[in-house]
């Protein structure tokens, strides 16, 4: 059997996306080990489901960093530290910068709460209700420079529900989340999907729109 994926998660909070990647870890459903959870937040919630779980993690403050290239540099210095094969990006609320991306080209993923490239950064529910959408949704996709720009793998659809308000399309929307980046987290596990150039490729064939799960 192949050794598992080598997966380093990266958190601003709660950590529910990492929560759904540890179970199915310890379940047997994902070929992967989770080798660090880092976070910008020392109180990140996340970070105690990883110490309860038995994973190294990492809490580095911005504030005690010159800037933002600064601060990034170091984040990536440490996490290579623990020779991840991918990083996952699970509700890190950060920007970062190109130069610490750009050696993780197809090896850094991203969950965003909304059909990208429909409503990059921030409050996506609220957007997508302001539009009026029939369908919201999340997406993963590998990171590049562009604030959740890069190339989506798949994403998941979900029906607004008339009287819906922002809190209870985050809620209902949370679980096909954890389903997604599991899965997306499999295939690359699997080496069924990667990124090849800018395109993102599945059994080896170039993808011309995101999956659906
Ligand atoms: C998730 O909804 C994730 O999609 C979102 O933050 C939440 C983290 O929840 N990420 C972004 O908005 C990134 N642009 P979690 O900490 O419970 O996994």
């Amino acid at each position: 059997m192949p050794a598992p994926l080598r997966v380093a998660v990266l958190i601003s909070g709660r950590g529910s996306n990492l929560q759904a990647l540890i179970a199915a870890q310890h379940e047997g459903a994902l070929p992967i080990e989770i080798v660090l959870v880092a976070s910008n937040r020392a109180t990140a919630e996340g970070l105690r489901h990883a110490e309860a779980a038995g994973i190294a993690t990492l809490a580095l403050d911005p504030a005690g960093m010159p800037d933002r290239a600064r601060y990034d540099a170091e984040l990536f210095r440490r996490i290579a530290d623990h020779a991840p094969d991918l990083i996952v990006l699970a509700g890190f609320m950060r920007v970062l910068d190109a130069a610490v991306l750009a050696p993780w080209a197809g090896r850094i993923i991203n969950i965003h709460p909304s059909l990208l490239p429909k409503y990059p950064g921030l409050q996506t529910h609220r957007r997508a209700l302001e539009a009026g959408d029939a369908l919201h949704g999340a997406s993963v996709h590998f990171v590049t420079a562009e604030l959740d720009g890069g190339p989506v793998l798949a994403c998941s659809e979900l029906a607004v529900l008339p009287g819906d308000d922002a809190e209870q399309l985050a809620a209902r929307l949370l679980p096909r989340e954890h389903a997604l980046l599991c899965r997306c987290v499999h295939w690359i596990a699997e080496g069924r999907a990667q990124l090849r150039g800018n395109i993102v490729h599945f059994d080896g064939t170039p993808l011309s729109e995101a999956l659906r799960v």
